[in-house]
């Protein structure tokens, strides 16, 4: 089986980059390792503290972040991060090539049932126009990522990578610490039976996705006229694993439910890395207006509503927008 590195020089990967993702991909390996021994490494439970958007941080959220920040900061091709758990963009290396942003830890609610948990990361090259250390550094839109990725720490930690061509799928051998390539290029299905969608949320929601998946619970017996199931991870990344895996469609809609927060996922470092991998693997990824990788960010932390995974499904949920 192949190993990242030469298959990354084959893809045609620049080397500067490579080392970038290898040093992203140490820290996982860390984290690898805490989860992998649970509440025996110390890492279970929850923080007094907040982040910035209001949520309880978790004793991993913290850990994780700081891991990922530190190896960023150490390596000299990173001109500035952002992340889930940092209040604004933390400076690294003058004039360095690269910027990144991550979810140090998604899933945060997994963490104590021992339930799949990962990190997602995207890389962009740096802006000239703008100063090292301005938040603009991050206004570019999804299209613009040269990288985007995740580390599922799951029953096997897994690594999706795409660098702009096909999506790829490595699992970690923990027998020698590196990740090996087990799939080439990841596929969805363009046909799905199977969505994913929080129904606690549906009195928040509005009428076209109600509509929506009112009319998938109808089965056979409604306008759809096949069944489908459901299934709800509470971690972004394990729902969209599964869906490159074997297809489906993941809905975070927008909702009335705060109404300071139109709706709940994070552009920068959850929608747009997800939806990069499920794009090139023949899948679709939008909010319910376009696509999410045409968005151009204004704020590092600003959220959208997704719709991601089997491009016909994620277009008919879409015509219930349209109509
Ligand atoms: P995070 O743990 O990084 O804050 O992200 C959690 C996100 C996402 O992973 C997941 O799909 C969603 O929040 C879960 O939301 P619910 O609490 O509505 O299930
Ligand atoms: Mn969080
Ligand atoms: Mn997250
Ligand atoms: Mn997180």
């Amino acid at each position: 089986m192949q190993r990242l590195t030469p298959r990354l020089r084959k893809d045609g990967v620049d080397l500067e980059l490579i080392m970038l993702i290898r040093t992203i991909l140490a820290a996982s390996k860390e984290i690898a390792f805490r989860v992998n021994q649970g509440a025996l490494s110390g890492i279970l439970g929850s923080t007094l503290d907040e982040n910035i958007q209001g949520e309880t941080q978790k004793k991993l959220d913290v850990v994780a972040n700081q891991l990922i920040k530190d190896m960023l900061l150490d390596n000299e091709q990173v001109r500035a991060l952002a992340s889930e758990e940092e209040d604004t963009i933390v400076a690294g290396t003058e004039n360095a090539p690269y910027i990144v942003a991550f979810d140090p830890l998604d899933g945060s609610s997994n963490i104590d049932i021992n339930g799949s948990i990962g990190t997602i990361f995207t890389i962009y090259n740096a802006r000239n126009d703008v100063p090292n250390d301005s938040p603009e550094q991050f206004h570019q839109r999804g299209k613009y990522q040269v990288c985007a990725g995740y580390v599922l720490y799951g029953p096997a930690t897994m690594l999706v990578l795409s660098t702009g061509g096909p999506t790829r799928c490595y699992t970690l051998d923990a027998t020698h610490g590196g990740y090996l390539l087990t799939t080439e290029a990841l596929d969805i299905p363009s046909e799905t039976q199977e969505y994913a969608i929080n129904g606690a949320n549906q009195r928040f929601w509005h009428t076209e996705i109600k509509q929506y998946i009112a009319d998938l619970i109808q089965g056979e017996e409604g306008i759809r006229g096949k069944r489908f199931n459901m299934r709800w991870n509470a971690a972004m990344v394990g729902d969209v694993h599964r869906i490159l895996t074997r297809g489906g469609i993941f809905c975070y809609p927008s909702d009335t439910k705060d109404p300071n927060q139109p709706a709940k996922l994070r552009l920068l470092y959850e929608a747009n890395p997800l939806a990069m991998l499920v794009e090139n693997a023949n899948g679709k990824a939008c909010t319910e207006t376009g696509d999410i990788l045409d968005i151009l960010p204004h704020d590092i932390h600003q959220r959208v509503p997704v719709i991601m995974g089997s491009r016909n499904e994620v277009e008919t949920c879409l015509n219930y927008y349209k109509q």
